[in-house]
């Protein structure tokens, strides 16, 4: 599925996203920088990701674990997620979602 990464500077960047794998592994399998430093176990804020408001309700709600790491990251906005808790699936196909700092700095 394809879905649109916006980095830093603003630019787009389509990348192909895998049913059944989290966003964060397609980020980083697609060679953008995310940092993402515990491997996807809700144990950092270093693959926060802005949702396009449009995708807001089909990436569905924060658990409680993320809530928690998402206190530690900066420039928090309610569309702020963490990559590694969205699962990919097919109703995904054509995400949009923005780096945020802490994920690439
Ligand atoms: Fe650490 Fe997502 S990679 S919380």
């Amino acid at each position: 599925m394809k879905i649109t990464v916006t980095d830093l500077d603003g630019n787009d960047h389509v990348i192909e996203g895998k049913a059944g794998w989290t966003l964060m592994e397609s980020i980083r399998d697609a060679g953008l920088p995310i940092k993402a430093e515990c491997g996807g176990a809700c144990a950092c804020a270093t693959c926060h990701v802005y949702v396009d408001m449009d995708w807001l309700d089909a990436t569905g709600e924060r658990s409680e674990e993320e809530e928690d790491m998402i206190d530690l990251a900066l420039e928090v906005e309610d569309s702020s997620r963490l990559a590694c808790q969205i699962e990919l699936s097919d109703a995904l196909e054509g995400l949009k979602v923005k780096l945020a700092r802490d994920a690439v700095l």
